[in-house]
């Protein structure tokens, strides 16, 4: 069949990797892709946000299986036409997406069906003093949200009724994330290791890939700002059987349950960002596709067909035995331009990158673009430095990682060291 992938990120170089080995394909286009993905299949120049663009061009080349790497069209609605002009799609329909696209109506469910999640309250534009009272007289920290997608800008921790306050006249009084922003969530400050599982569904039945383990913050020590995610490890030794049963009981069937309830059956990769807090896993956020970088170390670490799953999944039907975890492990450290997550310079050129791929260590391309010939930065997020080893050894595939790292170059690049330690931690314990 013909496929198309949606985006231009490492997520979506590790989706067409994975969907390039398939024995189903016949032709793969990404769009708009990066160089990394140049060479798996063709790059298409249409944007990711170009509903009408991208049905034209799926339906002048017969593709059978769309593949939607980010949130926003998927929260925009493209799976909804899409499918209404017949082309299958692995991703949430508009509706569903609404579990990552609006905050509040996830907290909602949650509520609604007891899934573990942080107590809340949530206020309205108009609600100003009512939140600033409400914000008198809580303990902290506290968790201020604002409703919609905000470009992982939206959420703050609050210390104290200060910088509270300012959180929340970011959203209410200086509008800085518009709509997004007109609706908060405030919520109880929750403890504990954060982990990513991706459930893949058809709406009723579900598979749980390996969990994974993002960083978040720039620095090391989860010190600094936020950022799109600075390097992930799988599987994490956090997330043991107990507690994946946990995930499944609690979290994914009534979740799936509450969406089919609602008349929005949930089908796609449903990312379940979570704190595994004393009382078990709770709910940090849904997110309505692949999480990025968790999916660069999660997708390696399947053996069988992705293909194979991501179609029967977007026809109705998830075949799960598709793929199945071949019990190896895997760590990415992103490296970052200088200055990020705040300005930074494009254009740089990097050296290094054929020096270091080899089977267990893969380069995804994030920012970058090809310039006279030569690969250049483009984005903050450059290149995702992946080592993927087969037995589940997360020291060793954090030393390779970081060997392999060590030989590329770009000027200002910037990584996190810590990539794993966490987990290293805990198994040397
Ligand atoms: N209730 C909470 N308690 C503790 N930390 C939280 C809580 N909610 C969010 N966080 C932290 O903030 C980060 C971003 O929040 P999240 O809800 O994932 O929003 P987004 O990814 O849309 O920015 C989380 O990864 C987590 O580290
Ligand atoms: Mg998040």
């Amino acid at each position: 069949m013909n496929v198309a992938v949606i985006g231009s990120g490492g997520r979506e170089h590790a989706i067409a990797l994975s969907v390039s080995k398939s024995k189903l394909l016949n032709k793969l286009f990404i769009l708009p892709g990066n160089p990394g993905t140049g060479k798996l299949g063709t790059n298409v120049h249409i944007d990711v946000n170009d509903s009408p663009g991208i049905l034209n061009f799926c339906l002048s080349n017969s593709i059978e299986l769309v593949i939607v790497g980010p949130e926003q069209p998927l929260i925009e609605g493209i799976s909804d036409l899409l499918r209404k002009n017949g082309i299958k799609v692995f991703g949430p329909s508009k509706e569903a997406a609404r579990l990552e696209g609006e905050k509040s109506f996830a907290k909602d469910l949650m509520k609604e069906y007891g899934i573990p999640t942080a107590a809340y309250e949530i206020f309205y534009k108009n609600d100003f003093e009512k939140s600033l009272n409400y914000l008198r007289n809580i303990e902290y920290p506290v968790v201020i949200k604002a409703d919609g997608i905000a470009a992982g800008k939206g959420v703050v921790i609050a210390e104290n009724y200060q910088s509270a306050k300012s959180a929340v006249e970011e959203c209410f009084v200086k509008n800085s994330f518009g709509i997004a922003g007109e609706k908060i969530v405030i919520e109880e400050y929750m403890t504990g290791q954060e982990a990513s599982i991706f459930a893949i569904t058809d709406g009723s039945d579900f598979i749980l890939l390996p969990a994974a383990q993002d960083h978040k913050r720039i620095f090391d020590g989860d010190k600094g700002k936020n950022t799109g995610g600075m390097g992930a490890y799988a599987p994490t030794p956090f997330v043991d059987d107990e507690i994946l049963s946990q995930i499944s009981q609690k979290i994914v069937i009534p979740t799936l349950k509450a969406m089919r309830d609602k008349s929005a059956n949930y089908s796609g990769c449903l990312y379940c960002g979570l704190m595994l807090t004393h009382e078990g896993p709770k709910v940090v956020e849904f997110n309505c596709r692949f999480g990025d970088p968790e999916t660069q170390v999660v997708l390696p670490l399947l053996d069988g067909d992705i293909l194979g799953l991501l179609y029967t999944t977007a026809k109705g039907k998830i075949n799960k035995n598709a793929v199945w975890y071949n019990g190896g492990s895997s760590a990415c450290v992103v490296a970052a331009s200088a200055g990020y997550p705040d300005k930074y310079e494009k254009g740089k050129v990097i050296s290094g990158i054929d020096n270091v791929e080899n089977d267990e260590l893969l380069v995804y391309h994030a920012g970058t673009s090809i310039k006279d010939g030569e690969i250049v930065t483009n984005g903050g997020r450059v290149l995702g430095i992946t080592s993927v080893i087969k037995e589940n050894n997360l020291k060793l595939a954090k030393q390779k990682c970081y060997d392999a790292i060590s030989k590329i170059y770009f000027d200002g690049m910037q990584y996190r060291k810590d990539i794993c330690d966490k987990a290293l931690n805990l198994i040397n314990k």
